[in-house]
């Protein structure tokens, strides 16, 4: 049989030659091969299984069908990511050549992105297709004198030409660009967490997914403060929750929760908190507690670099016994917005946000980091002076451009994602900036009350007082700190 297929071959070959002799049937055998070449696949498959089938009979064939499907199915179940990695590519270089490849040169010129040269045009060139969780990534190289805003110019263009919903432009490297073709949009699926993973390095800490499906790191070192803002009910909380469950498991790290709400939404957390602090009328209690922190930074600035050799905390191993110290105000604007309160309150507050904008802008190289919460994102509740020293800023869903600009600041104006864009429906999707600057949309995940209530527990023994860790302890009325800690927490507080 195999060898009745290759009679039949050389014939086809052979055909022109009986008609056309001398160096013209060269010719017509170039041709010839040139045809086969094109068919290479469909020719290459029908070769395997005539081979088979003369070499093996029947049972061989059935073989060839089953076994590679059975393989496949095997390895993916064995390693799941290395399967992933090869059918990916796989289906990339087929889609570069068969699908995007033969388009490519039409649709760059349709869509502008060619240069014109006398008798023809150039187009830029498509160098590799990815595979990725939102849908097919071209990488381009671009032509001398184009940069990236010519594409993303383009981008709706392109997304016409090739079929799909959107196009996002990004450039990995100088010359080059990536346009990733959108077929799914992964923020609107929601990232249920059943566990969340200890975070070890705090220079790389998972926070959220982005657009293309990855998850997105924050380096806390040198950071002072974070503030974020967004409606009621658009996933602040939850998203500092999920954080928070990660860092706990950390021993170098200590919380300290001050809860504006009044509510439970943190009570998972007091069995993990160095500090928590539930009290939205009480503000003696938030005080006192802020009071703390605040001799703590006080402590470390004065003494760090006697005591552990280095003046900046980030220079400094991590270190249980010198743990960094996250500060988290959830609903903050009930400490600085002092519109309505009475004397005696306002006095309070005062105090409160006085102690907060310290920490906010010296807490850094003591290794304390503020987190300012609020669902009315203006400069009466989040003070310009606090935000502006606020490096890392998160907007979850606003309803105006003041509103964003409150949180992200002015580049807000240039940026062309928005806080006050993002449905109602897409809880937990906010937009913050990238290391680069440019602000984009993520997703942080949510975890369930009972497992965050689960790790905090688990993790309870890592929990410090924050007079152990170096904070002083004073009884005065006026200074109070760790005395006042603990009657914040006889007020219904857990410390
Ligand atoms: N990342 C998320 N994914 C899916 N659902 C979420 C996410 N974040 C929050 N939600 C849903 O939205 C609800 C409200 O979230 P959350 O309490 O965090 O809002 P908030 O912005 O803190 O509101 P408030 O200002 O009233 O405290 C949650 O109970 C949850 O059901
Ligand atoms: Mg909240």
């Amino acid at each position: 049989m195999f060898a009745s297929a290759i009679r039949f071959i050389k014939a086809v070959l052979m055909l022109p030659r009986s008609v056309v002799t001398g160096a013209a049937s060269v010719l017509t055998g170039w041709w010839m091969l040139r045809l086969l070449w094109r068919f290479k696949t469909p020719i290459a498959i029908a070769t395997i299984g005539l081979f088979t089938f003369s070499a093996y009979g029947l049972p061989g064939l059935i073989a060839l069908v089953v076994v590679p499907p059975l393989v496949s199915l095997t390895w993916r179940s064995l390693h799941p990511v290395s399967h992933r990695w090869f059918t990916d590519r796989l289906a990339a270089r087929y889609r570069l050549r068969h699908v995007y490849g033969p388009r490519w040169h039409d649709i760059s010129q349709a869509c502008g992105l060619h240069e014109t040269v006398p008798g023809g045009s150039v187009a830029p060139q498509l160098q590799r297709v990815m595979v990725s969780a939102v849908g097919d990534v071209l990488r381009v190289r671009i032509l001398t004198g184009q940069v990236p805003a010519d594409y993303a110019r383009r981008a709706v263009d392109l997304a016409h030409a090739f079929g799909v919903p959107d196009v996002r432009v990004s450039s990995p490297a100088p010359g080059l660009v990536d346009l990733v073709l959108v077929v799914r949009d992964v923020l609107a699926e929601p990232v249920i967490l059943d566990d969340v993973p200890p975070v070890t390095d705090l220079r790389a800490v998972p926070f959220a997914v982005g657009e293309d499906g990855q998850w997105r790191t924050r380096n806390y070192a040198n950071i002072a403060a974070e503030v974020g803002g967004g409606v009621p009910g658009s996933g602040k909380t939850a998203g500092e929750t999920s954080l928070a469950c990660g860092l706990v498991q950390n021993p170098a790290v200590q919380y300290v929760v001050i809860d504006g709400k009044g509510g439970e939404d943190w009570s998972w957390i007091a069995p993990r908190a160095a500090a928590y602090c539930a009290e939205d009328e009480d503000l003696e209690a938030v005080l006192a507690v802020v009071e703390q922190v605040h001799g703590l930074m006080r402590t470390r600035l004065k003494n760090q670099k006697t005591t552990r050799g280095d003046a900046n905390f980030w220079n400094l191993p991590a270190d249980p016994a010198h743990p960094v110290v996250f500060v988290v105000v959830d609903e903050v604007q009930t400490f600085t917005d002092t519109k309505g309160m009475d004397p005696d309150t306002k006095l309070l507050a005062q105090r409160i946000t006085a102690r907060l904008s310290a920490l906010v802008k010296k807490g850094r190289s003591a290794g304390i980091i503020t987190r300012l919460l609020t669902q009315k994102p203006t400069s009466d509740a989040i003070p310009t002076s606090i935000r502006d020293n606020a490096s890392v800023r998160t907007a979850w869903r606003v309803m105006s451009r003041e509103s964003a600009e409150a949180i992200l600041g002015p580049v807000i104006k240039d940026a062309d994602v928005s806080p006050v864009d993002i449905p109602e429906a897409l809880r937990g999707v906010a937009v913050v900036a990238t290391d680069t600057g440019r602000l984009e949309r993520v997703r942080f995940p949510l975890v369930d009350e009972r497992t965050a209530e689960a790790i905090a527990t688990r993790s309870a023994g890592l929990r410090r007082e924050l007079a152990a860790i170096g904070a002083p302890t004073i009884d005065d009325g006026n200074d109070k700190t760790a005395a006042g800690a603990e009657s914040a927490g006889a007020a219904g507080v857990a410390s």
